[in-house]
């Protein structure tokens, strides 16, 4: 585990009077790893907004057939996971150490409450892959891609994951400077895979105004296009950017579009 942010011991930084995004999105996904300050705020914000509920569980659907199709056909045995999020069913590296065992998953997130259970992850590994976990902040991708660096070549192709974490930064213009700068540490044939919330919907939006008036960390629901931006200068994999559910979906399972895209890229 790589700990470049140092800091005081980790359960004295776990606050469970304020929400927090990582335990919100385990308790939407059906998770047991939240407490009932985060309970409380999910209830709310799907009182207003019934769909997030479905976005968290079609979003990890989604993330389990991207990454099978990048570690399946497409080959890729390196991936960097920002924003790992608590683990739930169906971890990026057990994704993808199912279909390539030697695959090296390094996960990035700077939760208190998710380096604890970083632990977990970590022992889960395939007994040929490399999984490790750097607690970290996406303001400084710089420091993200030295400490990835002690586990993934970064002169072979990557696949770099931003899941449901871009919203977290509040000005659009920094985080698309923190996705071009971790993209241009890439080489050519290495992946982008991203989805986030979008701002359609004005009830997702007025949920959103709820939530980030209860002192957690607040997240910005984009337009289709603003997310489309992330993925300039890549060659956008059919079917696009889409709603998740969209996203190759499996064949005779009804699927229905819900507020949240994302789409896979390849580096050229
Ligand atoms: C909505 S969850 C998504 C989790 C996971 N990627 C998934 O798809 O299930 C967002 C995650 O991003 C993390 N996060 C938010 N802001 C961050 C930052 N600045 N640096 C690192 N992680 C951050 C949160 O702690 C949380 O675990």
């Amino acid at each position: 585990m790589i700990r470049p942010s140092g800091g005081p011991p980790l359960y004295s930084e776990i606050n469970t009077s304020v929400p927090s995004s990582a335990r919100i999105w385990n308790y939407w996904m059906g998770g047991k790893d939240n407490y009932e300050v985060d309970r409380v705020a999910g209830d709310e914000y799907s009182k207003v907004a019934p769909q997030v509920v479905t976005m968290a569980r079609e979003s990890r659907r989604y993330l389990i057939r991207a990454v099978s199709r990048v570690a399946g056909e497409l080959g890729i045995r390196q991936f960097l996971d920002i924003g790992t999020g608590l683990p739930t069913y169906d971890n990026t590296h057990e994704v993808a150490q199912r279909i390539a065992p030697d695959a090296k998953v390094v996960y990035v997130d700077n939760d208190p409450l998710v380096l604890v259970h970083a632990k977990a992850l970590l022992y889960s590994k395939s007994p040929q892959g490399v999984t490790e976990y750097v607690d970290a902040d996406l303001h400084d991708p710089e420091s993200i891609l030295e400490a990835a660096a002690q586990t993934l070549d970064f002169t072979q192709p990557v696949a770099l994951m931003l899941m449901g974490i871009l919203g977290h930064i509040r000005d659009y213009d920094e985080s698309t400077s923190i996705v071009r700068r971790l993209q241009d540490a890439l080489c050519p044939g290495s992946y982008f895979m991203h989805y986030d919330g979008i701002d359609t919907s004005p009830q997702l939006q007025e949920a959103q105004q709820g939530y980030d008036n209860t002192g957690a960390l607040q997240y910005v629901l984009r337009s289709p296009e603003q997310l489309t931006a992330y993925y300039e200068g890549l060659d956008v994999l059919e079917p696009g950017i889409v709603s998740c559910p969209l996203w190759r979906p499996e064949p005779g399972i009804p699927a229905l579009p819900t507020d949240v895209y994302g789409g896979v890229a390849r580096k050229p």
